[in-house]
C-alpha cells in the first residue's frame, strides 16, 4: 500500500515535471536481462548458440516472422510495458538504434544466455552479460549526453524506468551444469551469495549511473521447464532446482529491501510470480491451460530438443500450452507471468490512469493475441 502510494506520486510529479520541462522527455525504460527479455539483441550476435532466428519463434507476434524473441509471441516486460503506458524498447544492437529512438523509446539490453555471471552461459560463445549490458548503458548515456547535454540526460535517466530480470541462465546454463567450474567450486548456499554480492554491485552502479526507479524479477520455478523434466527420470519438476528458484528469490528481495533504504532517492523493488506459476503447473486447466510439462514447439519424439526449428511441430492450440520451447513460457504463460507482476509492484500507468485490472485472470480463453510488430523487426 505504501508503496502505492509513493507510486502514484512518482508517477504524477514525474509526469508534471517532464510537462513543465517542455515536454521533451518522454518517460521510457532500459530493460536488462535474458532470454526471457531479449527482443533481437542476439540475432545480431553471429556466432552466438542461444539463437531466436528461425521459424517457429515469433509466430504470434506482427507478421509471424522470428524478431529475436524466444517465445511465440510477447516477452513479459512487452505486457507490463504495453499495460502501463511505455513505449517497448529496441534492442541495442538494432542496426537502425539512433539518439532520438533512445529518447522516445528506451534500450533493450537482454540477451539470451546472459546471467548475473560473466562466465554463465559461456558455451552459448556469445551473448552479453549483465555487466556488459551495464557497459553497453553507460556507453548509452554518453551518446544521449552529446545530444542532449548533460542537464536533461540526468534528467532523462532519473525519471527512466529500469528493468533488470536475470538470473536463470546462473543456474540452468552455469551452477547446474558441471562443465562449469563454478559448479564443482561452490555449494547451493555460497553460490547465492556470490550472486547476491555480484547482483549488488551491478544494482549500485545502476543507482550511480541515474537510475532511481528499478525493478528486478525473480525467478520462476525453473525445476519445472520442460528441459528440467525430461532430464530428471521421474518426468516430475527437479525439486532441487526449485529450491534454488526460491532461496534466490528470498535473497534478492532482502537484498533489494536493503538497497532502497541505503541508496540515496532509490524506489528498487524486487517481484516475483513464482508461486502463481507453480499452481498453474500444478492445476494448468484451473487457468485454461490443458498442457504445462512440455514444449508446444517440439521435435517429434526427440526430447529435449534444445531449440524450436522450422522442422519442429506445434501443438495444435498455442494458448493451451504454459510452456513455448523446453526453456520458455508461451505467450499466453507470459501474460500470467505479466499480471502477477503488475500486481505485485502495484504499478499505475504512467500517464495517471489505472492499469487494466491485472487480478482478471489470464489469457484463458483468448487466442494468442497477434500484436503490432516491433520497431526493431
Ligand atoms: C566481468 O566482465 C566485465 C566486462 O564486461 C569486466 O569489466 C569485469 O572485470 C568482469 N568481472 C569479473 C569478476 O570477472
Ligand atoms: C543490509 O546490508 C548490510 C551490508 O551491506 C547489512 O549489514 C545489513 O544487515 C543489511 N540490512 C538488512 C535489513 O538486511
Ligand atoms: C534526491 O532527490 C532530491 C529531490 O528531488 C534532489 O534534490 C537530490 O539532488 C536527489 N539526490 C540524489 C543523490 O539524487
Amino acid at each position: 500500500m505504501k508503496f502505492e502510494v509513493a507510486l502514484a506520486i512518482w508517477v504524477v510529479v514525474a509526469v508534471l515535471g517532464v510537462t513543465i520541462d517542455g515536454g521533451e522527455c518522454k518517460i521510457v525504460q532500459f530493460i536488462f536481462g535474458d532470454s526471457l527479455s531479449d527482443v533481437g539483441n542476439n540475432m545480431y550476435l553471429s556466432r552466438s548458440l542461444a539463437q531466436a532466428s528461425l521459424p517457429w519463434y515469433g509466430i504470434d507476434f506482427g507478421n509471424g516472422l522470428p524478431n529475436g524473441r524466444f517465445t511465440n509471441g510477447r516477452t513479459v516486460a512487452d505486457i507490463i510495458g504495453d499495460n502501463t503506458g511505455l513505449p517497448r524498447p529496441p534492442a541495442f544492437l538494432s542496426p537502425s538504434l539512433t539518439e532520438n529512438l533512445i529518447l522516445e523509446n528506451g534500450v533493450n539490453y537482454a540477451s539470451g544466455g546472459g546471467g548475473i555471471l560473466n562466465e554463465t552461459g559461456g558455451y552459448f560463445i556469445q551473448r552479453l552479460s549483465l555487466n556488459k549490458q551495464i557497459e553497453l548503458f553507460q556507453g548509452t548515456q554518453q551518446m544521449i549526453i552529446s545530444k542532449i547535454g548533460k542537464e536533461k540526460s540526468d534528467e532523462f535517466f532519473k525519471e527512466s524506468q529500469y528493468v533488470v530480470a536475470l538470473g536463470s541462465n546462473d543456474f540452468i546454463n552455469n551452477y547446474l551444469m558441471p562443465v562449469y567450474s563454478d559448479s564443482w567450486k561452490y555449494n547451493d548456499q555460497s553460490f547465492i551469495d556470490y550472486l547476491m554480492e555480484t547482483l549488488e554491485g551491478q544494482l549500485r552502479k545502476l543507482h550511480s549511473f541515474g537510475a532511481r526507479k528499478l525493478m528486478v524479477f525473480g525467478l520462476g520455478p525453473m525445476g519445472c521447464i520442460p528441459l528440467q523434466r525430461v532430464l530428471s527420470t521421474t518426468g516430475k519438476c527437479q525439486e532441487k532446482t526449485n529450491k534454488l528458484a526460491i532461496a534466490f528469490n528470498r535473497a534478492s528481495s532482502k537484498l533489494l529491501d536493503n538497497l532502497s533504504t541505503k541508496l540515496v532517492n532509490a524506489s528498487f523493488k524486487f517481484g516475483e510470480a513464482y508461486d502463481v506459476v507453480n499452481d498453474v503447473i500444478s492445476n494448468p486447466t484451473k487457468y485454461g491451460f490443458d498442457n504445462a510439462d512440455s514444449p508446444c514447439c517440439s521435435f517429434g519424439q526427440i526430447r529435449p530438443a534444445l531449440t524450436c526449428l522450422p522442422a519442429s511441430t506445434l501443438c495444435e492450440d498455442r494458448s493451451k500450452y504454459v510452456f513455448w520451447d523446453e526453456y520458455h513460457p508461451s505467450d499466453s504463460a507470459n501474460e500470467l507471468i505479466a499480471n502477477e507482476l503488475i500486481k505485485k509492484f502495484g504499478f499505475t500507468r504512467v500517464d495517471g490512469t489505472n492499469a487494466p485490472p491485472p487480478s482478471a485472470p489470464s489469457p484463458v480463453t483468448a487466442p494468442s493475441p497477434v500484436i503490432a510488430p516491433s520497431p526493431v523487426g
